[in-house]
């Protein structure tokens, strides 16, 4: 039961350090976003083999624009090729893929894979892989706050109706339980506007690999050292509450 308990439900990484990866190889930063893509396939298939139901890869922030035109191009071309190729895969397994961020300002043919993608996978339960792609925090919550603000306007939702837990049904992560563990490679010591909401109670891990060397032993051994934790949630520890 215990271990249950400390089991991760849901696991949110913050892929980093591919071009420090590339950089280090004399290798263009392109070079190092491919070879994130097998890291990114390694990771799906570890998070269905430790039985964790959501995991959540951060591939494109809000801010990603201000990056070069050509990187940016390349991220967006990998994200294409990842679903083209994998989505069949990933639907046979039983996964099911939704996307987090705006839609809005992203080239049509993406808009189409990612919504194909969450279409051809809609009624997969086993695992759930989450793709944040434009997606920003700040963003999400005032959009969020968007659609309630409407609401208030219309009359369909009164002023003490706003709670946390209506924000939460607002998000993009509306229905899905938040990150138990957010890890993030690189070394980077910072969230980078990911699920600054969600990220409430969260437990984090800062991995100094860089993204391309992140493989199953490094995932399973950050599940593990998180299994150790005691989260209080602003309680008391269980050892001492029983
Ligand atoms: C992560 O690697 C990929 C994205 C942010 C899209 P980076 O490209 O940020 O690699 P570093 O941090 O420059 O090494
Ligand atoms: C965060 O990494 C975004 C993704 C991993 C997609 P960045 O590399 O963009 O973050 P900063 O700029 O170092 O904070
Ligand atoms: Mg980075």
């Amino acid at each position: 039961m215990a271990d249950n308990v400390r089991h991760p439900r849901h696991v949110a990484i913050i892929m980093d350090g591919n071009g420090r990866w590339a950089k280090e190889r004399g290798l263009p930063r392109t070079m190092g976003h491919r070879r994130g893509v097998e890291a990114v396939r390694q990771a799906v298939r570890t998070a269905r083999e430790l039985n964790i139901e959501y995991l959540t890869l951060f591939a494109f922030s809000s801010e990603n624009w201000r990056r070069p035109a050509d990187e940016v191009g390349e991220l967006l071309r990998l994200l294409k090729f990842f679903i083209r190729r994998d989505l069949a895969d990933l639907h046979r397994e039983g996964v099911r893929v939704r996307v987090i961020g705006e839609r809005e300002g992203l080239p049509a043919d993406v808009r189409n894979l990612l919504e194909e993608a969450e279409q051809l996978t809609i009624a997969n339960d086993r695992n759930t892989l989450l793709i944040a792609f434009n997606y920003g925090a700040r963003d999400e919550i005032a959009r969020a706050m968007r659609r309630i603000a409407e609401k208030l306007v219309s009359g369909e939702t009164s002023v003490e109706s706003v709670t946390p837990e209506l924000l939460d049904a607002h998000l993009d992560t509306a229905g899905i339980p938040d990150p138990d563990l957010i890890i993030r490679t690189s070394g980077e010591l910072r969230l980078s506007n990911f699920l600054l909401w969600q990220a409430a109670y969260s437990e984090f891990s800062f991995i100094p690999c860089y993204w391309p060397d992140f493989d199953g032993k490094v995932f399973a051994e950050a599940v593990r050292e998180y299994s150790m934790r005691d989260r209080r949630f602003g309680g008391l520890s269980r050892e001492i509450a029983s």
